[in-house]
């Protein structure tokens, strides 16, 4: 059983210290940050990153994000190498961006599955900053999930899943993004986009070029070579198989999702939808909403036992790109774009 601390109504530093020492000690802290929670360990102690990937079953070759809490502790793992690179920090740390740097020796080659890059992002929620500046430490943490589930955006969810494969669980309410950070890479002085998040293309076209790589939306084929091996994984999806559906016609949307529908599928639809069909539940009403409820409701959606999920696509620009790179998943590929 792990230890778990409450910290939705207040930060207690105490509370924080002990879990600091967990991690000091090499063992595996579950921490809230602003996109999603994260299963944390020591960056720099090989050992104890080997643990993460076993609590989430984790391919060897999907390397792990470092959380750091100040520009000092870059400086100790990677090397900030040109101009934008530098740009890019000091615009959106700390924020729900991960960057891809050059690593220093000092960082195991476990963290990178043995990559000559780095993944860096500093969380701008407080609970992480602080966990990361007490532990003084780099914390490497990919998102608290089993390896293919949806990542986990409240305790409730994560508990059941990871409760005894982890050492200390630090609950800091729902996440406020609910989408994992926008994973970047600086190549040739352009900025490329290997998964999309809450910082988007145009957030990213102020400082430089940006290029959407072709696999945040396309299927990874065998033979493509991928920038990031998150890529060629099965992430997000529920047992039920699932069907996405987008127009930009509304009309012709709503029409392609009727005609799937029966007496045992279930539909996952804007709010303002939601009586069109005999079996609907609303991801909300914004994209900030989608975002925000979208890993709940996916992980949710088994226990219906239905034949088919339907669910409503967005149109991928600003935080819908993001949105739809993990529906697009989710449906394993089955996408039916009108
Ligand atoms: O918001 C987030 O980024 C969350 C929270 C906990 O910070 N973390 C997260 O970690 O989503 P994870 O491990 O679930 O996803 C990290 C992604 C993976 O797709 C991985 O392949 C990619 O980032 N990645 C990490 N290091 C990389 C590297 N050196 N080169 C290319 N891709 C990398
Ligand atoms: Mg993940």
């Amino acid at each position: 059983m792990s230890k778990y601390i409450d910290l939705r109504d207040n930060c207690n530093k105490e509370l924080l210290v002990a879990a600091s020492n967990c991690i000091k000690e090499g063992k595996l802290v579950i921490f809230p940050t602003e996109t999603v929670y994260g299963i944390g360990a020591d960056g720099l102690n090989a050992n104890a990153v080997k643990n993460i990937f076993i609590a989430k079953g984790r391919a060897s070759d999907n390397p792990l994000i470092l959380h750091v809490s100040s520009i000092d502790m870059i400086n100790r793992i990677a090397y900030i190498e040109s101009k934008l690179e530098k740009d890019l920090i000091n615009a959106f740390f700390p924020g729900p961006l991960t960057i891809i740097l050059k690593k220093k020796e000092i960082v195991p080659n476990i963290v990178c599955g043995n990559l000559d890059t780095v993944g860096v992002r500093m969380p701008i929620n407080n609970i992480a900053h602080d966990l990361i500046e007490l532990s003084n430490t780099p914390i490497a943490a990919p998102s608290a999930n089993i390896s293919g589930r949806p990542s986990g955006t409240n305790i409730k969810d994560i508990y059941d899943e990871l409760n005894n494969r982890v050492d200390y669980i630090i609950d800091g309410g729902d996440t406020n993004i609910g989408l994992e950070s926008t994973v970047i890479r600086v190549i040739n002085d352009e900025i490329h986009i290997l998964r999309p998040g809450k910082i988007t293309y145009d957030d990213l076209s102020k400082y430089g070029k940006v290029v959407i790589d072709s696999h945040v939306l396309d299927k990874v084929k065998a033979t493509d070579k991928v920038l990031s091996p998150g890529m060629k994984y099965r992430h997000y999806a529920p047992k039920t198989k699932c069907v996405l559906v987008y127009s930009e016609n509304n009309k012709k949307l709503i029409e392609k999702m009727k005609e799937l529908e029966s007496e045992n599928t279930l539909v996952i639809t804007h709010n303002k939808n939601i009586n069109l069909f005999k079996n609907a539940i609303s991801y909300g009403e914004t994209l900030e909403d989608i975002s925000h409820n979208i890993f709940k409701i996916l992980r949710s959606v088994d226990k219906y036992n239905n034949d088919l999920v339907i669910i409503e696509g967005v149109k991928s620009k600003g935080l819908g790109l993001a949105i739809m790179n993990r529906l697009i998943r989710a449906c394993s590929h089955n996408y039916i774009k009108i």
